[in-house]
């Protein structure tokens, strides 16, 4: 039931702190610090040359930031891959090399198709799933769950979010098995993700902000959005998460790329929602921030307080996140971007929790 939420998508916007909790405390051991995959998994991290994650929409986002840390931390070599492509491409695929599924429904036929495409040709499967019933959680040789409990909302958001928690603590173990990480990178790693749930926490605390703003965005005919890094998968999502639940045309570019293109776009009735913690990239999406600001557009910049002091332009909205370890902060970010979808499609007046033309699960190709 909706307990005391209007829709589905809001109470399970509102549970992620919780579940995204259940979830690290499967996969750390909280006393110690240190990362815990509670399954022993049939390859050696060492010897994976590359490893493939294959998703659907959302969750092949979550993979695409997934890969980011992954390749950080773990020192693999990652490609992402839209599942309905990954079978078709005849890419080399090398054996005893590692594929990653990630799944909500666990039933996606494209994913479930891929999933077997890559047994078939000797890649090592694990797949992160929510439905551990699920055909491909049964197929895949290693199962990792997400503990988000049931999602009924079309959209996706508690999934993704502890989807990314499993690939955080996956990437910390594979970078730890490689001897990339030393026991103290661990520990200040696993203590950052300990420190997710709460600060999800108050990030929902900037609700009616979002609310607010939602009426704005509510009477745009496109939205753009930017990040570099990890927010750059996250931008895609967010451009997902708006265009699926309001009908409203959304765009997600990784900042640098504005330049090449969609900078055409840009007037004053454009918000471009710009993602941004004060990370290693801050200056550089800066600069892609002045660029929009020169050209008119309405920038709704999502940072921290020390971005929201270097951010030298003068935004239509700041959102401000808590401060923050900058590695994970995607798994945060992810609140006010599921925030400002939801709000608009209620200012909209769509129907949230079922979509137009949408299905919860994909079981054809
Ligand atoms: C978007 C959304 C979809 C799913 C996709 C994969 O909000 O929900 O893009 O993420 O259909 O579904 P699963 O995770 O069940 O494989």
């Amino acid at each position: 039931d909706k307990a005391n939420y209007r829709h589905f998508m809001a109470k399970e916007i509102h549970e992620q702190p919780e579940v995204v909790g259940h979830t690290l405390a499967r996969y750390v051991d909280m006393a110690t610090e240190r990362v815990s995959i509670p399954v022993d998994l049939p390859f050696d991290f060492r010897e994976i040359k590359r490893v493939s994650i294959i998703a659907c929409g959302t969750a092949n986002y979550a993979g695409y930031i997934g890969k980011y840390w992954l390749e950080r931390l773990g020192r693999l070599a990652v490609e992402i891959d839209i599942a309905s492509e990954f079978r078709y491409r005849e890419a080399p695929l090398g054996e005893g090399d590692l594929a990653i599924f990630i799944s909500q429904s666990g039933e996606t036929a494209d994913t479930l198709a891929a999933l077997r495409y890559a047994k078939q040709h000797g890649l090592h499967t694990l797949s992160i799933v929510n439905v551990t019933t699920s055909t491909i959680a049964r197929e895949s040789e290693t199962m990792l769950q997400t503990l988000a409990g049931p999602e009924i909302g079309v959209a996706s958001t508690k999934a993704f979010t502890c989807q990314l928690m499993v690939l955080a603590t996956l990437a910390i173990a594979a970078g730890k098995m490689r001897g990339e990480l030393s026991e103290e990178d661990e520990a200040r790693l696993v203590h950052g993700l300990i420190e997710v749930p709460r600060l999800m926490s108050e990030a929902l605390a900037t609700e009616p902000q979002i609310d607010r703003l939602a009426r704005e965005i509510a009477k745009s005919r496109d939205v753009l959005y930017l990040g570099r890094g990890t927010s750059y998968p996250l931008a895609l999502e967010g451009a997902l998460k708006l265009k699926e639940i309001s009908y409203i045309h959304a765009e997600g570019y990784a900042a640098g790329e504005l330049k090449h293109g969609p900078i055409a776009l840009i007037d004053e009735n454009m918000p471009v929602v710009v993602i941004a913690p004060y990370d290693r990239v801050f200056e550089k999406t800066v600069s892609n921030m002045q660029e929009v600001a020169a050209r008119g557009g309405n920038i709704i910049l999502m940072t921290d307080a020390k971005g929201a002091a270097e951010a030298a332009v003068e935004p239509l909205e700041t959102i401000i996140m808590p401060d923050m370890a900058a590695t994970f902060a995607a798994l945060v970010y992810a609140v006010p971007v599921q925030l400002l979808a939801y709000h608009t499609a209620v200012v909209m007046g769509t129907d949230v929790d079922q979509p137009r033309n949408l299905a919860k699960s994909v079981t054809v190709e």
